[in-house]
């Protein structure tokens, strides 16, 4: 193919192909965001299971909360970068269902990626206990409230982490369908575009 037939290829091809991806600071923070939920969920589930009296337990306990807190931290930027640069539009291809039900499963997402962390907090706060971030500073806790203390236990344990599990199951069912059965090219829209110039 000669150079002037590629550039004509590449200039038709390139900016539909942008338009449908995320931005890479949004991948990024996706990508990202996704390592931590999948690091504070078995730190989660090691320290409730540790031997009370286990020397590491403080630090698992200290790494979950840091971690959650940083889990938070990127959400709110990813929120407020989101707003200034929204997510590329849907594929046309999708049903109406579709359409409504990845919306939808995105914004329970966003839900308990700010409400777990928030509720963690809470939790350990009104039990009294300050919260050390990877032992750089303390955020101080109110004081103990025992109802409040139940109401926060009640959104991060007994339904938030459920919610978590099948959002997360759901999410990643719905990618594998398309990766696998619908080859639609959903999960390139959070990839990198690959430089077509090499
Ligand atoms: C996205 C962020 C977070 C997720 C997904 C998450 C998830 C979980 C899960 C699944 C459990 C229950 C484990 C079990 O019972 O098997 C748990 C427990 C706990 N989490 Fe988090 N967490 C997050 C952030 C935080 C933060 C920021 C804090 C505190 C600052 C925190 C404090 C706690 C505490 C104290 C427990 C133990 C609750 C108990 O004693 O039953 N979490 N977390
Ligand atoms: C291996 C794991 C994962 C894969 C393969 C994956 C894949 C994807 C893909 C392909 C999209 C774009 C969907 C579209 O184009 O409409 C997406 C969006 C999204 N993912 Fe994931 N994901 C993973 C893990 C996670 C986790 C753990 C979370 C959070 C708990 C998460 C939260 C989100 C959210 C909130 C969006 C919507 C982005 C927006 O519209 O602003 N993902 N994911």
């Amino acid at each position: 193919m000669s150079t002037a037939t590629s550039s004509v290829v590449l200039s038709d091809v390139r900016p539909a192909a942008v338009g449908r991806r995320y931005t890479l600071t949004a991948q990024a923070l996706h990508w990202v965001t996704a390592i931590l939920m999948f690091s504070v969920l078995p730190l989660a589930w090691v320290m409730v299971n540790m031997p009370h009296d286990a020397p590491s337990r403080e630090w698992i306990y200290t790494l979950h909360k840091s971690v959650g807190l940083t889990i938070l931290a990127l959400v709110a930027f990813r929120l407020a970068w989101r707003a200034a640069h929204p997510a590329p539009p849907l594929p046309a291809h999708l049903a109406r269902w579709e359409a409504l039900a990845a919306r939808v499963s995105h914004w329970l997402l966003y839900l308990v990626l700010i409400g777990m962390p928030i509720s963690g907090y809470l939790f350990s706060a009104f039990k009294g206990h300050s919260t050390t971030y990877f032992d750089l500073f303390t955020i101080p806790a109110p004081g103990p409230d025992k109802q409040l203390t139940s109401v926060a236990l009640w959104f991060h344990v007994v339904t938030g982490q459920w919610l978590v599990y099948a959002l997360i199951v759901l999410h990643l069912g719905a990618t594998a369908w398309h990766v696998a059965v619908r080859r639609d090219r959903v999960l390139e829209r959070m990839m990198p575009e690959p430089d077509l110039r090499t």
